[in-house]
């Protein structure tokens, strides 16, 4: 959680998983399974916020059928941070869409404050009106100007045009884009493209934020400008995030709990809590307890690679 916490707690980190694997039989879709015991995120459910039960998720293809997750346990709190890391192809951009009741899992539950998510095929729209969603492509209109794109949800929920322009003039300032409402997309870098695609997001005061490497194409001075940016405007609005990043470092810096997904199929693999209080200046990053995390975590992404080139790759 995003208040009281007190810095330098150690951490309880990454509950190792034994590495091998076990060959699923021939009447079973055909790919390794990951045998290790994958960790349970479940909080108690009072506390949940976002909870998947007993998630995995299958993708059917004419050619092919790949298991891209399996056995996700995950509760997320009110207000709390997660960031979620694993190699490509581990199933994150699954696990956030899934979260945004985008895909239907295969198995499990999705519940959104204590309701289901789905009813058989059916969607619980209400659940998904608290989800602010960000791609890691901004997907700006480019003929719209920033603060048209920024209201462009409330004018999908019917806003009027002065609370539209209030509203919008309100994220610009939040998101630090003043001046800019009349800005064309093309006008604008790529970190203030991501920072008007984040304000848009939160134009319908949404309670969960999901993020899918939102600073991915950014150069590495932006991103430490963006990742400051995102914390601050998570502590404004007392959002729930998820983020999904390729950075663990990003991950650390960022998040309260760093959920780390094993390669394909996607199971997570461990857990790190990252106490520091926020808001967490930039410097955290070179205190000891930070960077152990961060090593900690990049030695299992490795162990993790290494397992599946010793397996010559992952038959799908
Ligand atoms: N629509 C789809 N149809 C079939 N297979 C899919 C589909 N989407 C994803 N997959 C497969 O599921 C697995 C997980 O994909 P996913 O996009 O969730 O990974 P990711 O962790 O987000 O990867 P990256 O870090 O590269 O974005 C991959 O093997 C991918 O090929
Ligand atoms: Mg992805």
């Amino acid at each position: 959680m995003r208040s009281d916490r007190t810095a330098d707690t150690p951490s309880s980190v990454a509950v190792r998983s034994p590495a091998g694997t076990e060959t699923a039989p021939d009447d079973e879709p055909r790919y390794t399974r990951n045998a290790a015991a994958p960790v349970n995120g479940a909080v108690p459910e009072s506390e949940a916020e976002i909870a998947l039960r007993g998630v995995s998720k299958l993708y059917r293809t004419r050619d092919r059928e790949t298991l891209a997750l399996t056995d996700i346990d995950l509760g997320i709190r009110r207000q709390e941070f997660v960031a979620l890391v694993g190699q490509s192809g581990c199933g994150k951009t699954t696990m956030l869409r899934i979260l945004a009741g985008l895909i239907k899992p295969t198995t499990g539950e999705v519940t959104v404050a204590r309701r289901p998510l789905w009813d058989g095929d059916r969607r619980d729209d209400d659940a998904l009106r608290k989800l602010g969603l960000v791609f890691q492509d901004a997907n700006l209109f480019p003929w719209y100007t920033v603060e048209e794109n920024i209201a462009l949800p409330l004018l999908l929920r019917g806003a009027g045009k002065a609370e539209r322009r209030r509203r919008a003039n309100e994220l610009c300032e939040l998101v630090g884009l003043e001046g800019f409402t009349k800005a064309l997309p093309r006008e604008l870098s790529g970190g203030m493209r991501q920072r008007v695609a984040i304000a848009r997001s939160l134009s319908y005061d949404p309670e969960i934020l999901l993020l899918d490497e939102p600073f991915g194409a950014l150069d590495a001075m932006t991103r430490d400008k963006m990742n400051m940016e995102l914390q601050r405007i998570a502590g404004a609005t007392h959002a729930t995030v998820v983020l999904v990043t390729h950075s663990i470092a990003e991950a650390v810096f960022l998040a309260d709990r760093v959920v780390l997904l094993s390669a394909r199929p996607g199971r997570i693999r461990s857990i790190t809590e990252v106490d520091a209080p926020h808001p967490r200046a930039l410097d955290v990053t070179a205190q000891t307890g930070f960077q152990e995390k961060v090593i900690a975590l990049r030695g299992q992404l490795a162990e993790d690679e290494e397992r599946v080139a010793r397996e010559g790759g992952v038959s799908e």
